[in-house]
C-alpha cells in the first residue's frame, strides 16, 4: 500500500507535461478527468492502506479474528478517556473502545475457561494480565490521541529512540497503580487464554499453592514473563532463561539475585528494568521457581 502514495505523486507531476502534448481541448479535458479520477482512486487506496486497514489480531480459545479499525468504529461505542499516562508521564486524552467490548465484538464469550490476556507488541514484548483486571479496571484500546487523525500519537521515548505507540495502545482508566497492569503499545495481537493451557511448559504443575516455587512463579508471571521465555514460552525481548541452560546453572544465587534487582549495576546500556521493589523473600521465591524449571526442561534437542 505504501507504494501507491509514491505512484500517485509521480502521476500528478506528469500531468502538466503530458497535457501540453495533447492537441485538442476535448482530449485535454478527457485526460484531466481521467487523471483526477485516477488520483481519487489512488488517494482512497492510500488512505485505506495507511489507516483503517490496520488490524488487530484477536486470538480466542476457539477462533482467531483480524479486526479492522473500521469494523470497530461500526460496531462499538467510541470513548474518549483522559488519564495520567505513565508511559508519557503526563496527562493525555485518547479515543478508543472498551477492551471488553472489542473482545465481545471478536466473538469472545465471558463464560469460556480463558482467564488471562496476553498482549503482543511489534517487538515481541508480550505482557499478560488476568481477565479479572480487564473487567475491574476498565482497559481501553486506543487508536489515536483525542482530536488527532487515526493512529496519530505523539512520539514517546523508548530506550534511546522516539517511537509511536501506533497502531494500538492499551490504557487503563482505573488502575490501583501504573505497575499493576501492563500498558502495551505498538500492539498487534491480543490473545485470551487459559493460562495453564497456553503456558503449560512453564507452569509448575506439580507444586501446590503456597510453596516457594508457586509464589516465585506468580512473581515471574507478573514481572518477568513479558520479556523472558521459559521453555520457549513467554516474551522475546529478553533471553530465554531455561534452555538449553537454566540461569541457575551458570549464575551463583547471590549474583543472580543482585542482577535481577538492578541489572544496570552489571551492564551499562542494559535493557532490563530494575526490580528494587521486590522483597528479598520474593527474589528467593523467583530463584526457587527458576531452579525448579531446571528439572522441567523441554526436549530442546529434538528438531
Ligand atoms: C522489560 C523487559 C524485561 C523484564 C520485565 C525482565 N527482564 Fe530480564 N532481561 C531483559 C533483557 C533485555 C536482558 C538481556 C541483558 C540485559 O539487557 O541486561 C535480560 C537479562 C536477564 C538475565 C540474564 C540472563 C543471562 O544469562 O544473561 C536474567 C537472569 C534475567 N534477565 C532475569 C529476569 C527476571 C527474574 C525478571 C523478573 C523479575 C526479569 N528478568 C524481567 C529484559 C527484561
Amino acid at each position: 500500500m505504501r507504494g501507491t502514495g509514491l505512484q500517485r505523486s509521480l502521476f500528478n507531476e506528469e500531468i502538466p507535461k503530458r497535457v501540453g502534448h495533447l492537441k485538442n481541448n476535448k482530449g485535454k479535458q478527457l485526460f484531466l478527468i481521467a487523471s483526477i479520477l485516477f488520483s481519487v482512486v489512488f488517494w482512497a487506496f492510500e488512505s485505506f492502506g495507511s489507516s483503517d486497514s490496520k488490524s488487530l489480531t484477536i486470538v480466542l480459545p476457539a477462533r482467531k479474528v483480524d479486526l479492522l479499525l473500521s469494523q470497530m468504529k461500526l460496531g462499538l461505542k467510541l470513548v474518549t478517556v483522559e488519564i495520567q499516562d505513565p508511559v508519557y508521564k503526563k496527562t493525555k486524552a485518547y479515543d478508543g473502545f472498551r477492551l471488553s467490548e472489542v473482545l465481545a465484538l471478536a466473538g469472545f464469550e465471558s463464560k469460556s475457561l480463558a482467564n488471562e490476556l496476553v498482549f503482543t507488541s511489534k517487538d515481541g514484548y508480550a505482557p499478560n494480565t488476568s481477565f479479572d483486571n480487564l473487567l475491574q479496571q476498565s482497559a481501553v484500546l486506543v487508536f489515536r490521541e483525542h482530536g488527532k487523525k487515526d493512529f496519530a500519537f505523539e512520539k514517546v521515548l523508548q530506550g534511546k529512540s522516539m517511537i509511536t505507540p501506533a497502531p494500538f495502545y492499551v490504557i487503563w482508566e482505573k488502575a490501583p497503580s501504573a505497575e499493576a497492569v501492563p500498558w502495551p503499545y505498538q500492539l498487534v495481537q491480543i490473545e485470551v487464554v487459559d493460562f495453564k493451557v497456553k503456558y503449560a511448559k512453564l507452569y509448575p504443575l506439580t507444586e501446590s499453592a503456597g510453596t516457594s516455587v508457586a509464589k516465585g512463579f506468580s512473581v515471574f508471571k507478573s514481572e518477568c514473563l513479558r520479556c523472558h521465555s521459559i521453555n520457549l514460552q513467554g516474551g522475546e525481548l529478553g533471553p530465554e532463561l531455561n534452555v538449553p541452560k537454566n540461569v541457575t546453572e551458570y549464575w551463583a544465587p547471590e549474583i543472580l539475585k543482585s542482577f535481577v534487582r538492578n541489572s544496570a549495576d552489571f551492564r551499562l546500556r542494559d535493557k532490563m528494568p530494575s526490580f528494587l521493589h521486590l522483597k528479598p523473600e520474593q527474589l528467593d521465591d523467583v530463584l526457587a521457581y527458576l531452579a525448579y524449571m531446571k528439572d522441567h526442561k523441554i526436549d530442546h534437542t529434538r528438531k
